[in-house]
């Protein structure tokens, strides 16, 4: 995914987030520095420090930096920075988000043998039920539709709706990424298997064609495979035969959840990366929102920023380091001596985060 040239040096802005994310992104950053010095990170403020500092949760100077960089690393959103969320994903049309789901040994999988689990979530990051499109009943009164099975909305009583859009684009182009993402993993041993998962049973117009475009693009592939399965069935699959997974395939709602369900058969949130891609832009964050229950605690498992940094260094070109902050991560679990509260463990993120140092 690594589609332009960069700066010189490449330029990084960081955006720390809400509640217990800066425990994360500050550690993360330092890492990175070392591991990378001719990067230049850039750090700027939203949510609350922003509107202290500034009067706004997204002032022009946030928004600057990010249009200045290369790409930007974002905590999480716990509501005040998702105006930031928000400009990283439509205005900067980051449209594929890329979620590795990965077990390594020392990681507290509920599963029971959790080796199997190793693959990609491909998701629609921009269309679906995202942004929120809502209103009232009332106003679908003109909505008709020649399906067989069709009823029209109750029209009479108080209550909302909200659509879900879809643009053949957009469908073409999360179709290529998966296609391109398989196409690379094969060159390191993977299957080149791409698995659509969607509801295009109940939703022909949408997940069907999505469904229609996904299975098209993979056969301009002669060394890829494609699989489909209703989500739901997707969903069993993900906990009972993630071994039969490499690249999947998802629309924006079922991507955000099963992302989150993945995460749970490795061991959880903590140790989940995740990067979104634009043809301009990119920008870096973990599958797991602002952790507010977490915030102050000083236990917040680092991993997932970690990993998710990876990603960043390997999008700039820093591939080694990226290899490097990876192998000292998974060294950390393999050993045992320091794992963080959610692996079962008593190491506190400082405490991981300098367990990992010590590997590097
Ligand atoms: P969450 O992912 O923040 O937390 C869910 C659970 O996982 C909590 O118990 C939390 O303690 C745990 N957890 C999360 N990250 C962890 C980590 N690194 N180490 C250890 N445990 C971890 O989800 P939530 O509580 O449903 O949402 C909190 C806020 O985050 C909400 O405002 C939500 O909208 C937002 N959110 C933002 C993003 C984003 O910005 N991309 C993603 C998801 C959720
Ligand atoms: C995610 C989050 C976001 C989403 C929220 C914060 C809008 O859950 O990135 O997984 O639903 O996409
Ligand atoms: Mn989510």
């Amino acid at each position: 995914m690594n589609r332009r040239q960069f700066q010189s040096p490449p330029t990084v802005c960081v955006v720390p987030g809400d509640d217990a994310m800066p425990e994360v992104v500050h550690p993360t950053v330092e890492i990175l520095r070392s591991l990378a010095p001719t990067i230049r990170f850039n750090e700027v403020v939203s949510g609350r420090e922003a509107q202290e500092r500034y009067g706004e949760v997204f002032p022009a100077v946030t928004r600057q930096a990010i249009d200045a960089a290369d790409c930007t690393l974002f905590g999480a959103s716990g509501g005040p920075s998702r105006p930031v969320l928000w400009y990283l994903r439509w205005n900067k049309e980051t449209y594929i988000n890329v979620r590795p789901v990965r077990w390594s040994p020392g990681y507290n999988s509920p599963l029971r043998n959790p080796e199997r689990v190793d693959y990609v979530i491909a998701r629609d990051n921009l269309e679906g039920m995202y942004p929120p499109r809502e209103g009232d009943i009332a106003e679908l009164a003109t909505l008709s539709s020649r399906l067989s099975w069709w009823l029209a909305p109750p029209l009479e009583k108080v209550g909302a709706y909200a659509v879900k859009v879809v643009t053949d684009e957009q469908m073409r182009r999360v179709a290529l990424a998966a296609c391109e993402l398989a196409v690379q993993r094969q060159a390191d041993g993977y299957p080149g298997r791409v698995t659509l998962g969607a509801k295009y049973s109940i939703q022909p117009r949408t997940d069907g064609r999505f469904r229609t475009l996904v299975k098209e693009t993979v056969a301009a592939y002669p060394d890829l495979t494609y699989q489909e399965f209703l989500v739901d069935d997707m969903a069993r699959r993900m906990v009972a035969a993630p071994e039969t997974l490499d690249v999947v395939v998802l629309n924006n709602e079922h991507g955000d959840i099963l992302a989150d369900v993945a995460s749970g058969t490795i061991g959880g949130l903590g140790l989940s990366p995740s990067a979104c891609y634009g043809e301009n832009y990119a920008y870096f964050e973990p599958v797991h929102g602002s952790a507010p229950d977490l915030a102050g605690k000083g236990i917040i498992n680092p991993t997932a920023m970690l990993l998710t940094g990876a990603l960043l260094l390997a999008y700039l070109g820093y591939t080694e380091q990226a290899h490097s902050l990876e192998a000292a991560i998974a060294q950390t679990y393999r050993e045992g001596t320091a794992l963080p509260v959610d692996q079962g463990g008593h190491a506190g993120t400082a405490e991981f985060v300098d367990a990992v140092k010590g590997r590097l």
